[in-house]
């Protein structure tokens, strides 16, 4: 290893343990003077990954054609053992797909960050492809297609939101970023990431399949099944940029350079594995240890459990999990029985429960699932896009804002800025500014 590559490992190190956070969040911003250097190392830890893609540019076209092959191939597969009974795949209940959902919040939260740098290019027909994926990403400036509102709707609606995650999470919304504020440096490594990122997965269908027979609305995996796709969609728009955008003369250098891009969608953990390291158990008990720093001191002295008062089991490091044990000892858990029958659950839900409010909607679904167990609810298929809003905008199309100056359009369109009413105005004035109008909001 040599001393550059030692240093780049070192520094790449530290960031993905401590900072990966305030990274994230400063390049929301706007204002990360290190993000160029920062993403350097990140290819530079890509560098060490396989990748599937083909030799040359020339043969993307039959990679991403059998890549489409294999998804719908695997997932006939996926769809017949399900009709045969076998269980779920990815989500063993709500609670787990809830969780799941939280966990890719962060880079939901930008989605298509990494194409925003192609905006000023809208004179160059050659970044059409692009600039029309990152567009499609922004709804257009319609709320109801903004990708970004759309999952945060996801979340409120569910009472999912998270404010405590792994600053791992944070790691691909913080690579879209940079790659999106860098684009003119880095533009090959942003053709290859989004390469990468626009080849829709099995993961994705599997996905959207097992949300909805929770009876969660997946229509912000549903929508990429379709918008993503390899025919028409965002898919074949990422290989068109490939060739559209390749210097005459220099192929071989800059298809290295969409490679290593490619790869930076592989740094962290896969969505599968993801999923898989849910932990029932363990996540109940840090909800409830979060939640004793504030309930230690609420509880009337009456309160007793096993002879000890509330308060002091609260106030006790570490005895969350004898507390649950004791809970179900005293009668007011019974577990692997339908939830409702609990004591307990009538105690923290419902508008009259007498602790109303105290446990978040996620946190309730924690109490429920693992109070459950083995029992199974019965399932409510609901289908994707069923809880979306159907007509009517949330901001009104006109009038349009005046200023025209495309520079500062972009400017309100950058981000996660573009999901907001202003952003919505920008985006849709930047259509109209640059020709590039949809005949929608014509
Ligand atoms: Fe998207
Ligand atoms: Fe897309």
């Amino acid at each position: 290893m040599t001393v550059m590559t030692r240093t780049l490992a070192a520094a790449a190190g530290s960031a993905t343990a401590d900072c990966l956070l305030n990274r994230y969040q400063a390049m929301i911003e706007g204002h990360d003077p290190s993000a160029a250097q920062w993403l350097e190392m990140q290819l530079a830890r890509a560098d060490q990954l396989p990748d599937d893609l083909p030799d040359t540019p020339a043969q993307l076209n039959a990679w991403s054609a059998q890549h489409t092959d294999q998804v719908a191939s695997d997932y006939a597969a996926y769809l017949r053992a399900r009709q045969q009974g076998a269980p779920r795949y990815y989500f063993n209940n709500r609670s787990q797909a809830m969780w799941f959902l939280q966990q890719v919040a962060p880079t939901k939260g930008v989605d298509g960050a990494w194409l925003q740098g192609t905006l000023q290019h809208w004179a160059d027909p050659r970044y059409h492809g692009l600039i029309q994926t990152y567009l499609e990403e922004l709804g257009n400036g319609d709320p109801r297609c903004n990708h970004v509102l759309i999952y945060q709707r996801l979340l409120s609606r569910l009472g999912a939101h998270s404010s405590l995650l792994d600053d791992e999470r944070y790691l691909q919304g913080a690579l879209q970023l940079a790659l999106g504020q860098h684009s003119e440096r880095y533009l090959p490594e942003v053709i290859g990431y989004n390469l990468g990122y626009e080849q829709p997965p099995l993961h994705l269908l599997i996905t959207t399949y097992e949300l909805a027979e929770l009876g969660i609305d997946g229509h912000y995996f549903q929508l990429h099944v379709t918008i993503d796709n390899a025919a028409s969609g965002h898919a074949q728009k990422s290989i068109q940029a490939v060739h559209q955008l390749c210097p005459a003369g220099d192929e071989a250098q800059f298809y290295a350079r969409v490679r290593r891009g490619y790869r930076l969608n592989n740094l962290g953990i896969d969505t599968p594995s993801l999923i898989a390291s849910f932990d029932l158990h363990a996540q109940l008990i840090a909800a409830l240890e979060q939640k004793s720093l504030f309930g230690r001191f609420m509880h009337a002295d009456r309160c007793r459990l096993q002879k000890r008062t509330i308060n002091q089991w609260l106030a006790e490091p570490g005895a969350m999990p004898a507390f649950i044990d004791a809970m179900c000892e005293q009668g007011w858990i019974k577990r692997g029985e339908d939830p409702t029958q609990s004591r307990w659950w009538k105690v923290i839900e419902g508008p009259t429960a007498p602790m109303f409010g105290v446990f978040t909607a996620y946190e309730k679904q924690l109490w429920h699932d693992w109070i459950a167990a083995d029992w199974q609810a019965p399932l409510r298929r609901v289908q994707p896009g069923s809880w979306e809003p159907q007509s009517g905008m949330d901001t009104p199309l006109a009038p349009l804002p005046v200023d025209q100056n495309i520079a500062s359009l972009i400017e309100r369109m950058l981000g996660n800025r573009h999901a907001s009413p202003d952003g919505l105005l920008a985006t849709r004035a930047y259509l109209r500014a640059t020709g590039l109008t949809q005949e929608a909001f014509d």
